[in-house]
């Protein structure tokens, strides 16, 4: 339904009568590679390697992301290497090492912190290893390429859909607190700067009320919630929760559940993953942010694919990198907020199932919803 931004044939095709450099490739590789695809103007890419996060901070990475990124490279008949660190720095570099000695000539990766991040891709590109920061920008890292979502218009999108959902229950002066994500991920600061340019002028203003609010390092769901109960025992009056993903929402649910408050108190997520939905049809949680991973697991996949081949692919856009300043080549797409009735849509894009979401206990609010 949706596409990438540079679509692979697009990228073929910009190849015709370039010489490629990329190395390599067609080997089926251990695990993971496809077979070469057999247009006779693509020039043998060398194999991508990819390394995701963890597989906890987010159900997305190894649901989402991991799946499109191979039907992308799969589709484009190149050999790739996915793995994932389970957010160990240390796994995070030795992947990295034993990826760049198998030879891969283009490296993508999520860094678990800007600097083990900076470490892997100064790394790669001695070895003159194209890179790609996927999702995160690594400060300072000068990856070739960043692929990410719009972060700070999904900070935006959380900000104003909790205003949304405090206006619907006309809550007066609530208390928001709010849960952050990792100090160490800059996506959680732009989602920061999203959602305070919305709640800040309501603090300000008196209409709303600041209450509790901390960072939750790594992003970590079940220090989330001992951090979610901490907040409400300072502050028993929590009338909205400003969570910065599905899983730490998540944490903040459970805690409202244990004190009978689930469906009165309003939480935020993002990443649409199948618990998040489910808690959101429940009623339990207010909205989550749907970033079709597709678009950025092609947009990825295209860019890697040119770049593999030799080529220097065009991006739509800049980042800023703010420790030097530098402007990073980026592609950037664009998220959506997803509320009760909007549900169907997630699910009519295919990011998630019918089957997988509208389990027994959801199947009666599913038709309420009309997801089909
Ligand atoms: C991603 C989010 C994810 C979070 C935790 C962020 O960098 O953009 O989609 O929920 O990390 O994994």
């Amino acid at each position: 339904m949706r596409k990438g931004i540079l679509s692979i044939a697009a990228v073929a095709a910009l190849s015709l009568g370039l010489t490629a450099c990329g190395g390599e490739s067609g080997e089926t590789g251990a695990s993971s590679s496809a077979a070469p695809a057999s247009s006779a103007a693509a020039a043998k890419p060398g194999k991508i390697g990819v390394i995701l996060p963890d597989s906890k901070s987010s159900a997305r990475w190894e649901t989402a992301d991991r799946k499109y990124l191979e039907e992308a490279f799969k589709a484009a008949g190149v050999a790739y290497d996915i793995q994932n660190a389970q957010g160990d720095k240390t796994a995070f570099q030795t992947i990295a090492d034993q990826m760049i000695t198998g030879g891969v000539t283009v490296l993508a990766i999520v860094n678990l912190d800007s600097g083990t991040g900076k470490a892997v891709l100064d790394k790669a590109k001695a070895q003159g290893v194209a890179t790609i920061d996927y999702d995160r920008l690594t400060l300072g890292g000068n990856a070739d390429y960043y692929v990410s979502f719009d972060n700070t218009a999904v900070g935006k999108l959380q900000g104003e859909g909790l205003v949304k959902c405090l206006t619907d229950m006309k809550a007066d002066k609530p208390i928001v607190a709010e849960l952050h994500g990792s100090p160490t991920d800059n996506n959680a600061t732009l989602f920061k700067e999203g959602y305070e340019s919305i709640l800040k002028p309501k603090y300000d203003s008196g209409e709303y009320v600041a209450g509790p609010a901390d960072a939750v390092p790594d992003w970590d769901n079940a220090q989330a919630g001992t951090i979610f109960e901490q907040q409400l025992t300072k502050e028993p009056k929590i009338a909205g929760v400003l969570a910065a993903n599905d899983g730490l929402g998540n944490a903040a649910i459970s805690v409202l559940k244990k004190n009978k408050l689930n469906g009165k108190v309003p939480v935020t997520g993002q990443d649409a993953t199948v618990q998040g939905l489910q808690n959101i049809l429940a009623g339990d949680q207010c909205m989550t942010v749907y970033k079709a991973v597709k678009q950025e697991a092609d947009a990825t996949a295209d860019l890697a694919i040119a770049l593999a081949q030799g080529q220097k692919p065009a991006a739509t856009g800049t980042v800023k990198d703010t420790e030097t300043g530098a402007d990073v080549p980026a592609v950037l797409l664009t998220p959506k907020a997803i509320f009760f009735d909007s549900v169907k849509e997630v699910v009519a894009d295919g990011f998630v199932t019918k089957e997988e979401l509208c389990t027994a206990d959801f199947a009666d609010k599913c038709t309420e919803a009309g997801v089909s």
